[in-house]
Order: C-alpha cells, then structure tokens, then sequence
C-alpha cells in the first residue's frame, strides 16, 4: 500500500510555509503545522529523546511509522538545496542517523550517487520521475507499506495519478494564509476519494481519505 501518514495541513489548506532555508525547513511558520507532532512520544524517540505525550495524536503517529519498507519523498524535503548538487556534503536534515532506517527515494531531477547513511537509511536519488520511484520503493518494501513523505509537490503528483491508497491529514487549528497549498485544484472527488474516518486528537483532527476500489 502507498500511504501518506501524519501530513499535517492548516485550515487554509497549506501544508507547508513559504520561503523554506536552511533556517526554516518546513517554510516560514511552517512550525505551527507540526506542533501537534512535537510533544508525542513518536516525534521525540524518532529523535532519540525519551518520554512525550502518549494519547490520541500519539497513538495515531505511531501507527503512521508501522510497517513501513521504503519512503519516498521530495527533494525539498531532503533539503533546502536548489538546481545542480554543488558537491556531496547535504546529507538531509537529519543527522548521521536519519529516523527512517529503510530504504528513502528522493524525486530529483538531478542525479546524486546513493547516500548509506547510519541505522539503515540509504539515500537513493530517482530522476525518472514518480512511477519509477514508485517500482524501485515497492521492490525495497516487500510485503511492507511504503510512505510518502512529502512535500506538498511530491503528494500532488501521486494523487492526480491516483496512486494513493490512503491519506491522512493531521488538520491543525491555525491559519497559515501562505505556502504550498495541498489540494488546490485538484478534484479528489473525480479521482474516487472519500472521507473514511475523522478522530479528534488533542492538537489536530485526524482525517483519512481512501480511494474507492
Ligand atoms: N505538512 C507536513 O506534514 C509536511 C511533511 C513533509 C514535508 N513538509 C514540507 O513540505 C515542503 C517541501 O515540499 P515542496 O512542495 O516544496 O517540495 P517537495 O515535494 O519536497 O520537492 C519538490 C522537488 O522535488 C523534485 N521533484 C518532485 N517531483 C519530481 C519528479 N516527478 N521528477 C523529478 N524531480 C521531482 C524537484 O526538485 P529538483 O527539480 O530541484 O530536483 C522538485 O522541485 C517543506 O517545507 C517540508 O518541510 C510538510
């Protein structure tokens, strides 16, 4: 199954602040979106704190990051590096250790030799497009899910193909007025979506959203 888990989206639609760098890798007031995420037991283990909070946005971030054999994301979710790779040193935000330990393909048009890095995680950069980073990711998961991490690009591509199977959205109570918008002209409906289930956390709405077989 090709699952998005735990995107979180504002009530305006952006899934993402404008202008990221380096100094704001989820956009400006990017933060406001995942601050349901932060205070969980899932967010700080994945980080390798201990304790966090364990309740309905707990359990349902964890069940996010179960069974998982291989992630896909955006090369701006690697980073917020731009154009041709200047040399080999941005190895992602998150350290030696990524909190991935699977194998991860980043959709790039420009093309970078595989990165292993520690605990499992090995980088593989896929320039020919989302169906290819698709077979390579179903071959490294097996009989496991893959995760489509992001960004906001990378999720609107495989919906208008009607590739995901499920999408859940972490809708936060706060207006972002800019960004990258989720959903914008895209008609989900036509494409056979639906509403399946909406659980209130403490700090965000939990929406999923299926294909119709
Ligand atoms: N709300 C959440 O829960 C959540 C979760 C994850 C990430 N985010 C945020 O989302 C933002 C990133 O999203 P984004 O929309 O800016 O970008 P993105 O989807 O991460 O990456 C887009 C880039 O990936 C490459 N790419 C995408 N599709 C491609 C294709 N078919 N073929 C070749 N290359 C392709 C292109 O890079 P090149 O042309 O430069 O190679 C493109 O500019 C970040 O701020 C991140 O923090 C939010």
């Amino acid at each position: 199954m090709l699952r998005v888990s735990s995107f979180a989206i504002s009530i305006d639609g952006y899934a993402a602040g404008p202008n990221q760098d380096l100094d704001n890798p989820l956009g400006v007031r990017g933060p406001e979106l995942m601050e349901w995420f932060f205070s969980t037991r899932a967010w700080r283990k994945m980080h390798g704190l201990s304790e966090g909070e364990t309740g309905v946005d707990n359990s349902i971030a964890e069940a996010g990051l179960a069974g998982i054999g291989a992630w896909i994301l955006g090369r701006n979710m690697f980073g917020p590096v731009r154009g041709p790779w200047p040399d080999e040193s941005w190895k992602g935000w998150w350290g030696e250790e990524p909190p991935y330990h699977v194998p991860v393909f980043v959709l790039t048009h420009h093309a970078r030799a595989p990165i292993p890095m520690k605990g499992g995680t090995t980088f593989n950069f896929v320039t020919g497009g989302i169906h290819e980073a698709l077979e390579r990711a179903r071959a490294a998961a097996g009989a496991k899910d893959i995760r489509l991490g992001g960004g906001v690009a990378t999720i609107r591509q495989y919906l208008r193909e009607g590739l995901i199977d499920e999408l859940h959205l972490a809708m936060r109570p706060v207006l972002l007025g800019a960004g990258e918008h989720l959903l914008h002209d895209i008609d989900l409906r036509a494409l056979g979506y639906e509403c399946t289930k909406s659980v209130p956390g403490e700090r965000a709405t939990h929406v999923y959203l299926r294909r119709r077989p």
